[in-house]
């Protein structure tokens, strides 16, 4: 993930509001209105991605749209099936999740390694992981599309992963970038980190094996000792080793909270610990205060002052997947989050019509209007906040013995840790130039965390 100037994104953010057509129609009621509201929503989304054109990507979206959020559209697309039964977009998404899983097997493509993060990573890992947990079709074993498993997939995110855990600051912590010589790697962010807790737990969930759940509740510990979030739950975005992480930057998004509410669900649902249950419901109650206003979900460090960048814009499609995922493997928390869900999945249909369809803005607050702005997130937030609705049509994710088929290899993407890669092309130009760039994002961050707070 990146930052971006505020004021580029602003910039961007500042189409023409064009009155639409109309909204997506809506009955809350009815599942065929949904499935049919939700299939719009994923239509306009689809019309976004080109990797499946001749002579393009499978899995890149263009710009200026950033490879993990390709990865994060693909896991939408699989809850998007499971949800629906509309599987018009499979093929697609096997396509393209095959053709980025490069040479390790484990979503680490040589030609994104400049800027490859752990939390890149993790989002087409996650994909893999719902994959698995709804019973998508595997990979074919041979031929043009072959490659492991899905829930293969995953855990080699989760091993070569579990390798980068470092304690040589910070008492341990995941780097926010995999590759020391990329900008950014001193950070610790929380969502890199708090994805790692995610593949952790569901893995733990699937398998049963409890080297899993070690690494999640070390992970918990870890982020809770820092400061990642508070007694509370607040989670805020990061932390940087150059002070040993004794300082914290405290903007909160929905994403970091929503990807430690279904971790921590995951585990409630594999042990039934109370608590975890504790932490869901404090969790819950910190979301509605942060994350809601009148019920509907909307993005509190961007999303008033119009500054949410490229990759923020998706960020509410996460927590509303998370929130989909928390009821279906802790249905304790249903009653809590219904209306939200309702409400904000009705607030999200209604402005869906930008352009000359249904094109969905990021603000769901806005009278039903589109806010001018559209694009990949906007499409996937609302898609994925109306396809909850579907939550009672569905059984929740298999596991190994209740109802998997995607085939365990605990070792997968071992080979990766003791072959590190070479980059023949980073030159002491590149480097020096990295170290100035480092200097202008952590500015960059210190100011864009004033500005928000500030306004
Ligand atoms: C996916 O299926 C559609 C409809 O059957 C077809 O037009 C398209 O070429 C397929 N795409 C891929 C990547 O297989
Ligand atoms: C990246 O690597 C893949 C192979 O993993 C290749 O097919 C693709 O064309 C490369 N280029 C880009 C821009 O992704
Ligand atoms: C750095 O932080 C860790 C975890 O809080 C702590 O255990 C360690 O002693 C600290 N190191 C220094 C040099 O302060
Ligand atoms: C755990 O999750 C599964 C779905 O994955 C669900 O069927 C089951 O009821 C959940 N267990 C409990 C105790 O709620
Ligand atoms: C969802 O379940 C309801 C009632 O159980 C059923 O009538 C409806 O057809 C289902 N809808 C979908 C989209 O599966
Ligand atoms: C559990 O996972 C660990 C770590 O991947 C692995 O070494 C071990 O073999 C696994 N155990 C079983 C029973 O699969």
């Amino acid at each position: 993930m990146k930052f971006a100037s505020s004021a580029l994104s602003a910039l961007s953010a500042s189409a023409l509001l064009l009155s639409g057509a109309g909204a997506i129609e809506l009955n809350l009621d009815d599942p065929a209105s949904i499935k049919k509201a939700a299939g719009v929503a994923a239509a306009g989304m689809r019309k976004l991605y080109t990797g499946d054109n001749p002579g393009d990507v499978p899995g890149n979206l263009p710009d200026p749209y950033y490879w993990w959020e390709a990865g994060a559209m693909f896991g939408a697309f699989i809850d998007y099936w499971y949800y629906t039964g509309d599987d018009q977009y499979n093929n697609i998404t096997t396509q393209a999740m095959q053709h980025q899983i490069g040479q390790y097997n484990a979503f680490m493509p040589s030609n994104q390694s400049k800027s490859l993060g752990n939390d890149d990573q993790a989002f087409w890992g996650m994909a893999a992981m719902s994959a698995a947990e709804n019973k998508l079709p595997d990979l074919p074993t041979t031929g043009d599309l072959a490659g492991p498993s899905w829930l293969a997939l995953a855990q080699a995110v989760f091993n070569t992963q579990a390798g980068r855990w470092n304690d040589k600051t910070c008492g341990g912590g995941l780097n926010w970038q995999i590759y020391q010589f990329n900008n950014g790697y001193t950070y610790r962010n929380t969502i890199s980190n708090g994805c790692y807790f995610n593949i952790a737990a569901r893995l733990y969930k699937y398998t049963g094996n409890d080297t899993y759940s070690k690494e999640a509740i070390k992970t918990w510990n870890w982020e809770s000792r820092i400061g990642l979030f508070d007694k509370d739950l607040h989670f805020y975005d990061g932390s940087d080793e150059g002070k040993n992480c004794t300082e914290i930057n405290q903007i909160q998004w929905t994403y970091n909270l929503g990807v430690h509410l279904s971790g921590a669900a995951a585990m409630w649902n594999a042990t039934q610990d109370e608590v975890w249950k504790t932490r869901i419901t404090q969790m819950i109650k910190t979301m509605g205060d942060t994350f809601f206003r009148d019920d509907v979900m909307y993005e509190v460090a961007c999303e008033l002052n119009g500054k949410c960048n490229t990759d923020q814009r998706s960020f509410k499609a996460y927590l509303a997947r998370w929130m989909g995922y928390t009821m279906l493997v802790a249905p304790f928390t249903k009653d809590l989050m219904w209306t939200k869900v309702r409400t904000s999945a009705a607030a999200a249909a209604k402005q869906c019509n930008a352009g000359s369809g249904s094109q969905c803005g990021l603000r769901w607050y806005n009278n039903g209007q589109n806010d001018g702005s559209t694009g990949v997130g906007e499409q996937m937030a609302a898609m994925e906040i109306i396809q909850n609705l579907l939550i009672t049509n569905v059984s929740g994710p298999v596991t190994e013995t209740k109802g998997g088929t995607s085939k365990s290899d605990p070792s997968a993407g071992g080979e990766a840790e003791n072959d590190p890669i070479v980059f023949s092309e980073i030159t002491t130009g590149d480097k020096a130039g990295a170290g100035f760039l480092t200097t202008v994002v952590l500015i960059g961050i210190l100011a864009g965390a004033w500005w928000m707070v500030a306004n």
